[in-house]
């Protein structure tokens, strides 16, 4: 069955309320609720009492009613009584600020306090539930690193110091890694190391992605801490995470092999026109971290959220909409923040299941059609998104490309969506991956802007493409090493051999951000398969070593250079681009990869989306009009047989072909499997 609920905060609401609670709920089709995200005071109402009768009662009426329960550790939001006893628990800014109790996640991630009474709340929490049978996942904290992901206090100087220690063992090594040499930062010993606090300018670089990765650890450490004692006290029960999306804050890959259901929360702008996209790419993220198992869409808003300018609701539809598209991507769990909008508090405004205007509303009504309707799509459960294509993605480089003083201000992750948008249009499935991992499931890899490349992961794309694979490499990567030191052999490293190029200086785009040569007139780029086109963002000097030359820069000082190039290397194929092409001219690019790659497109009218998942074929229509979807077969969504189906704005239709072999619905187990 397919995972519905929310987040249910009943300690906000008065028992009399409760009832009504499950009995919507009930109406509404909900089968897992959220439980306890933020009850840590109301659960410890002073240090180290426990109040567990109102948990009681209200996991108690959820189980009775069959409901699951997704118990949360109440660990994000400290108790006012702890924080006031320990204020050194709170964390601190990179400019010394303190950040105070008032709101939530008010704690040093390394605070060895924090850990400690987080942890004896959670050994209290899965003793009194760790067996309970209405408990069925397991909610650990909730959205690390949400609000405060790097702390600079003084503890987190201390933990910093010990995670260098055990990394480097010496400070020479340190000193050496760090190039200390430069601007008289040679360190004596580890004590005279600091986190990178605000300094008179630019901080060391290698400094800076250390503190990086040290602060995504320091948050899975805390993950760890609970996770140990829930493993041990409630053996079988599978444990999740909400993550954030495509978020900077946290190298997921870190932390995917550690939760036995991937989870997020996603709030795309209503109106934004590229919010389907941006969706669909954090859910492919979520769904490659888990190794394409099915996750579960923790969170979203039936309808407006209070922290955007201004908050628009989503249109009728919408919701319902987004919701399939997460389906299609391979979640198994539709569910929502929050069960029933708060009538105080910081989030009033946020819309509920169950909003402030009742169970009379639209937007209640359109989730109680969408509970119907999933709890008739129990085909879809387990099944599988199989993709031919993949782009990299590595939190070395997001951390590195997005410092100061580089050549130009670049974003990581819209790098990463220029391409994955028009793969996304063109209906093409994407997973994400790795940089050095096996790559030989895929027949196009894209690798934008990978600016930190290790040995190993160069050895793998090298390996890669003689072995036959297809690979496309953009600007800025392989630009220096796990140090953020220079790449040994210069620009690309011992890319340059894959890719038949070197890169003698770089030319990015002024300003920044925009295209346009240094005077202002716009760069162009012309070749057999991008035509004449704008060259956007950055351009550099490429010569070729091997390989040909598909399109050159035009205009400017560039004029005649290589803009884009193509390397035969054993048995496949390796693209080199120095710019990133107009629109139009990286669609028409991607088609010609894709072809060269043999993976089919499916092309479709605008704003159609199509996916398929298992053996079934999503369509659904993002646009403001009419569609058609080409799919025929039977539409588990209205149970009959169809030869293309008209789709209105937001009209969805799940057609499983009738030639699909039958039985493959169920192709493997989840962590979190469905029904009793
Ligand atoms: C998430 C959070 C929820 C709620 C929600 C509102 O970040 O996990 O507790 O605050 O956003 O959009
Ligand atoms: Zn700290």
């Amino acid at each position: 069955m397919i995972w519905f609920g929310g987040d249910y905060n009943p300690e906000q609401w008065e028992p009399a309320t409760w009832g009504d609670d499950v009995r919507l709920m009930k109406e509404g089709g909900v089968n897992l609720a959220t439980v306890g995200v933020f009850a840590w005071s109301r659960i410890e109402p002073r240090d180290g009492e426990f109040d567990f009768e109102w948990l009681d009662e209200v996991i108690a009426a959820l189980t009775d009613a069959g409901i699951a329960i997704d118990l949360a550790t109440a660990t994000a939001s400290p108790p006012p009584w702890l924080t006031h006893a320990h204020p050194e628990m709170l964390p601190m800014t990179e400019d010394g600020v303190r950040l105070h109790p008032g709101s939530r996640q008010h704690y040093c991630p390394s605070s060895p306090i924090y850990r400690r009474y987080a942890a004896r709340l959670v050994t209290a929490i899965a003793q009194r539930y760790g067996s309970h049978p209405g408990l069925r996942l397991w909610h650990v904290n909730n959205e690390y690193g949400c609000h405060v992901s790097r702390c600079y206090c003084d503890v987190s100087a201390q933990a910093f110091r010990e995670w260098l220690t055990e990394k480097y063992g010496t400070v020479e090594r340190l000193n050496e890694a760090w190039g200390t040499t430069f601007w008289s930062q040679i360190y004596g010993s580890f004590e005279e190391i600091y986190p990178p606090r605000s300094a008179p300018t630019f901080r060391n670089p290698a400094q800076l992605l250390d503190f990086d990765r040290f602060s995504s650890n320091e948050l899975l450490e805390c993950f760890r801490v609970e996770a140990a004692i829930l493993r041990e006290t409630s053996p079988g029960v599978p444990l999740t995470t909400n993550f954030l999306g495509f978020t900077k804050l946290m190298n997921y890959w870190d932390w995917a092999s550690e939760v036995d259901v991937v989870s997020y929360d996603s709030y795309p702008e209503p109106d934004g026109p590229d919010s389907p996209a941006r969706a669909a790419m954090s859910h492919d993220l979520m769904r490659s971290l888990g190794g394409g198992q099915p996750w579960l869409l923790m969170e979203q808003a039936a309808s407006a959220v209070s922290w955007g300018h201004p908050n628009r609701p989503k249109s009728p539809g919408q919701m319902r909409a987004w919701s399939y598209q997460a389906l299609a991507h391979g979640a198994d769990g539709i569910l929502y923040f929050q069960w029933r909008q708060s009538v105080f508090g910081a989030e009033r405004f946020l819309t509920g299941m169950l909003p402030h205007s009742g169970d009379a509303s639209r937007v209640w009504n359109e989730v109680r059609q969408l509970g119907g309707e999933l709890a008739a799509l129990e085909r879809v459960q387990g099944t599988r998104v199989r993709a031919d294509v993949a782009i990299v993605v590595d939190w070395d480089s997001w951390w590195a490309i997005e410092q100061e003083a580089l050549p130009a201000q670049l974003s990581y992750s819209e790098g990463i969506f220029s391409w994955y948008r028009e793969l996304f249009e063109l209906n093409v499935s994407v997973d994400f991956v790795r940089s050095d991992q096996d790559l030989s499931a895929y027949r196009l890899v894209v690798v934008p802007s990978l600016f930190v490349i290790t040995e190993k992961a160069a050895a793998t794309f090298d390996s890669y493409v003689r072995s036959g694979g297809h690979l496309f490499v953009t600007y800025q990567t392989g630009i220096v090493d796990e140090s953020t030191r220079i790449a040994p052999g210069g620009y690309l490293g011992a890319l340059q051999n894959t890719l038949g190029v070197s890169i003698e200086e770089f030319a990015p785009l002024v300003p920044s951000g925009t295209r346009g040569d240094r005077d202002g007139t716009r760069l162009g780029m012309t070749g057999p398969i991008t035509g004449p086109a704008d060259a956007e963002l950055w351009s550099e000097y490429v010569h070729t070593r091997g390989a040909e030359v598909q399109a050159s820069f035009s205009g400017g000082s560039l004029a005649g250079w290589p803009a884009l190039t193509r390397n035969e290397t054993g048995r496949g194929v390796a693209w080199y681009a120095a710019t990133l092409p107009e629109r139009t001219a990286r669609v028409a690019l991607l088609e010609h990869l894709l072809e060269e790659a043999g993976i089919p497109v499916n092309r479709a009218e605008p704003g159609l989306e199509i996916v398929v998942r298992g053996e079934m074929v999503f369509s659904i229509n993002h646009g403001s009009g009419d569609v058609h979807a080409p799919s025929s077969g039977t539409d588990l969504l209205s149970g009959e047989q169809v030869a293309g189906v008209g789709l209105p704005r937001f009209g969805v239709s799940i057609v499983v072909p009738d030639d699909s072999p039958a039985g493959q619905a169920h192709e493997l187990e989840p962590a979190l499997t469905g029904g009793e």
